[in-house]
């Protein structure tokens, strides 16, 4: 019987909670793994004044996070941890879902950002690299993702460049979903989505090499002005569509982002098609090495990833490769100093 240890930071937050029953339950290793959860949170502030009388400290939401995944009684769930301390929470594990990250404040900016929760990221590839398992695979999901996960793998070198992922597959899911809206068709009828470059609103969502029941997308959609004017900026600004319906950020959505990532990382991507991955950068496509850009991949269904190499772009293509990668060498350089050599 196989034993997965999975880590799971910002236990205590909003993706998290719509993530951990499904990462328990055999959906994602399957009914013959059994899954011990590593819950990671903030320590608990001993001056603490809750905002309202229903609020609790991230660290005791993440224990009642435990108590209901042991009250789901899934025969796969062997045991929850749970923990503020990074060294426990990484000892071991073969996959770590990098979710907690401070969230914007108020007059903070981008750059603010970045900082902050590129410290929290320092710490944390320190942590993975000395304690988790040799066969490890992390998932970035906190924001800003791409360039957390350049930080974590900068600080934790010793495990190796292709284990260290960022989370494009829910732009990913987004923009097959826009597409098979459009089109009249279903999900599994639209593949080679891909999102290129970064997590954030200059993503390009390449709807050029996307198909439709096997035809180009361009063939099916025929209307190009929807295409570059309405699908591509919907697709880019989601998150923040999300955020003013819901008062909140999406949080179901992504944990299934999440979840989808991990499961073809553990099971393939079907034959003839890929799927969103932002990895470390080993020069394709032109982005400098080191950079941690969204890409067409497909898995093998043992952990490891292929690059997709030789789509091609057009003019319009290129130009969104272009501003999305510059605005990654600008999140780069606003990290810099928390970049080791
Ligand atoms: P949330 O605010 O509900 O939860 C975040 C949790 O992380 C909090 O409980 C906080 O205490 C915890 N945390 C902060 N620093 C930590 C640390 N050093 N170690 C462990 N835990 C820590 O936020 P939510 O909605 O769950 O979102 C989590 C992150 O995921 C945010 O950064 C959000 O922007 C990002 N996100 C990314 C998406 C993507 O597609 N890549 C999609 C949606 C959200």
């Amino acid at each position: 019987m196989k034993t997965m240890k999975v880590a799971v930071t910002g236990a205590g937050g909003q993706v998290s909670y719509a993530m951990l029953a499904r990462l328990a339950s055999g959906e994602v290793f399957g009914p013959e793994t059994k899954v011990i959860l590593h819950l990671l949170e903030i320590p608990k502030k001993p001056d603490w004044t809750p905002p309202n009388p229903t609020a609790r400290q991230p660290l005791d939401i993440a224990e009642g996070n435990a108590m209901e995944l042991l009250d789901c009684g899934f025969p796969t769930l062997l045991d929850v941890v749970v923990t503020d301390d990074a060294n426990k929470a990484f000892n071991g594990v073969n996959w770590a879902l990098l979710v907690g990250a401070a969230p914007r404040g108020p007059g903070m900016e981008r750059k603010d950002l970045l900082g902050l929760n590129g410290k929290i990221f320092v710490g944390q590839g320190k942590a993975l690299a000395k304690n988790a398992a040799s066969d490890v695979r992390i998932l970035i999901v906190g924001n800003p993702c791409n360039t957390n996960c350049l930080v974590a793998y900068s600080n934790g070198r010793e495990i190796a460049a292709d284990r260290w992922h960022a989370m494009t597959r829910l732009d990913h899911n987004r923009a097959v979903s826009a597409l098979a809206v459009k089109a009249g068709a279903k999900n599994e009828d639209v593949t080679n989505v891909t999102i290129w470059g970064n997590h954030s609103n200059t993503q390009y969502p390449d709807f050029t090499n996307a198909k439709i029941k096997g035809k180009p997308a361009t063939e099916v959609i025929t209307d190009r002005a929807w295409l570059e004017g309405t699908y591509v900026p919907q697709c880019q600004n989601r998150g923040a569509a999300i955020i003013k319906a819901r008062g909140l950020s999406s949080a179901m959505s992504a944990a299934n982002g999440a979840i989808d990532h991990v499961k073809t990382f553990v099971s393939g991507t079907p034959s003839g098609d890929w799927t969103s991955a932002a990895v470390v950068s080993t020069g394709e496509y032109g982005v400098p090495k080191g950079l941690v850009f969204g890409y067409p991949v497909t898995t093998d269904g043992k952990g490891n990833y292929t690059v997709v190499e030789g789509v091609k772009l057009d003019a319009f293509g290129q130009a969104a490769f272009q501003k999305t990668l510059n605005e990654l060498l600008e999140e780069k350089d606003a990290v810099k100093d928390l970049l080791p050599g």
